[in-house]
């Protein structure tokens, strides 16, 4: 890739650009906070967090921008609900990319090596009480597989253990750790740099898990060229456009430096692990740089930018899976407090009877982090746990409309697999039965809601018997009534004079 002339705007997918265009129901601005206060404060919030001065530095630390639906929504310019489509529509985006000379990168107007470039001069904070050191956690990793060269992208967690050095977790399957264990067995080292200070696409895209180079993700979800600079101390390209640029290497010695305890997506504690370490060669950023911290676990799961990140990467793998299985999906909702990908709500237009299933079972082989998928009719919001639950408790029967499926992959991290490594699912098929060509739902499956007095209007309640069967609101729209108790008094004298019935649906009618 050449270096290009003509500059992209370095400020359309900027971090701090994206936080001045959060209000304040969406941003909660706070001057200044002790590191130790940090997580804290984020915990209490659902609005993502900008501190101007934390730990009494010049580098403000937002946090928490992830973390809401609507925030994603807003990142991308499109709805909650139409999120996951959004997603998928930019994924057939053409990648591209704009080489930017580093003299005119802006993630390279301050460079520091050398002993100047040191962890703890960075606002990093403690983020769950046992953690075993304050983490790097909003950091996205890029680094080339040599065999492919491809580069990889992911999140990966740091965990600081001095000035240039810090342990990385690489131990769910992952391609960077298939990539590390790869090189660190032939004995070499493995170039990587992290951004740290992203917009939420990025940390979209970082989470996709899709074949091919994931560079180009970052262009495809942002729907523009991706201005991109190469690394200061190794080979790599970066977004140059980015807050912090963390460069370094991993080191070859393997999986043997203890890394943990840490607050997991799961709501509960890592034990400590073997890790590889990470080495620092180089930090560049901005001048006027905002540094990122991303919140993970805690009481409030569903407010956490890591289960909003894996939320919307499960919908878009279920998704993509549902379009090949079935006909008319109409939404996928992943429940974010559970961490984001083990309950999957899918909202299905049956066409065949059967298609619930189907689908239940592609979920089933989409991700192996889905544990139990609920599949219901379009009527049913996907997005409300009141209807859920409803939908749960009228339209389901365990012996009828439950699919378990058992020894399927799971992940390990899964405090409920006690140790095993294979895990169960289960599909809840929550569909009303299909109905055939020209049927309507029976009275017991129709929905209850006030009288809304729309029939056609009579000259007298008489006529509009004489029409035909008519539902006690029709009698009341019929002659315009606003009350209703002159029609029981009416029916009531009319059936002395006139034999009146009543039909199966309780409408009334002249015999
Ligand atoms: C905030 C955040 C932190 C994460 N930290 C880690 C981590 O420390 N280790 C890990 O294996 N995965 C972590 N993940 C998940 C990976 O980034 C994700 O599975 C990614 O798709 C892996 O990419 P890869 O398979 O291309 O390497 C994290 C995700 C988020 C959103």
């Amino acid at each position: 890739m050449a270096p290009s002339s003509a500059l992209p705007d370095f400020d359309a997918f900027r971090l701090k650009r994206f936080l001045q265009s959060l209000n304040e129901d969406a941003l909660l601005r706070q001057p200044e906070a002790a590191l130790g206060d940090v997580a804290a404060i984020l915990e209490r919030s659902p609005r993502a967090v900008l501190i101007e001065r934390p730990g009494g530095g010049d580098t403000p630390l937002c946090g928490n921008v992830a973390g809401s639906r609507e925030r994603l929504a807003h990142a991308f310019g499109t709805t909650a609900a139409e999120l996951p489509t959004e997603v998928i529509r930019r994924l057939r985006n053409k990648p591209e990319f704009i080489e930017v000379p580093p003299a005119q990168a802006p993630v390279r107007e301050v460079v520091l090596e050398g002993s100047d470039c040191d962890l703890t001069r960075l606002p990093v904070h403690l983020q769950h009480g046992l953690d075993g050191a304050p983490y790097i956690s909003a950091s996205i990793d890029f680094v080339r597989d040599p065999d492919t060269g491809w580069t990889n992208v992911g999140v990966r967690r740091l965990m600081l253990r001095g000035r240039r050095v810090a342990g990385i977790d690489l131990v769910a399957p992952s391609d960077l750790r298939a990539i590390y264990l790869k090189q660190s067995g032939r004995g070499a080292r493995v170039p990587i740099a992290f951004a740290v200070g992203s917009h939420p696409i990025d940390h979209i895209a970082a989470t996709m898990r899709i074949p091919g180079d994931e560079l180009g993700l970052l262009s495809s979800l942002r729907a523009a060229p991706l201005p991109v600079v190469r690394c200061l101390t190794n080979d790599l390209l970066v977004p140059a456009d980015a807050e912090f640029i963390i460069e370094g290497y991993l080191d070859e010695a393997g999986h043997v430096e203890p890394e943990g305890p840490y607050g997991e997506f799961l709501g509960y504690y890592g034990v400590v692990k073997k890790n590889p370490l990470f080495h620092v060669t180089a930090i560049t950023h901005r001048r006027d740089a905002i540094f990122q911290t991303a919140t993970i676990s805690g009481p409030n799961m569903a407010w956490t930018d890591t289960a909003q990140l894996n939320a919307l990467r499960t919908e878009v793998m279920v998704w993509r899976a549902l379009e090949t299985a079935v006909r008319e999906v109409k939404g996928v909702f992943a429940a974010p407090a559970n961490g984001g990908m083990f309950n999957v709500r899918v909202a299905l237009q049956q066409r065949v009877p059967g298609e619930a299933r189907n689908a239940i079972a592609a979920v089933f082989g989409s991700l192996s982090n889905v544990k139990h998928v609920f599949v219901v009719d379009p009527d049913i919001d996907i997005f409300s746990d009141t209807q859920m639950d409803w939908a749960l408790g009228t339209r389901f029967q365990a012996d009828r409309d439950l699919v378990v499926q058992t020894g399927m992959r799971a992940m390990p991290l899964d405090p409920s697999l006690q140790g095993s490594r294979q895990g169960a699912k289960a599909g809840f098929d929550l569909t009303l039965p299909l109905l055939g060509p020209g049927e309507s739902r029976p009275l017991e499956y129709r929905v209850p809601e006030a009288p809304r007095f729309q029939g056609r209007r009579f000259d007298s309640l008489e006529a509009a018997l004489e029409d035909g069967p008519k539902y006690f609101e029709e009698l009341m729209a019929a002659t315009g009534s606003g009350d209703g108790r002159e029609i029981v008094r009416w029916l009531e004298d009319m059936a002395a004079v006139r034999p009146l019935v009543r039909d199966d649906e309780g409408r009334y009618r002249f015999r």
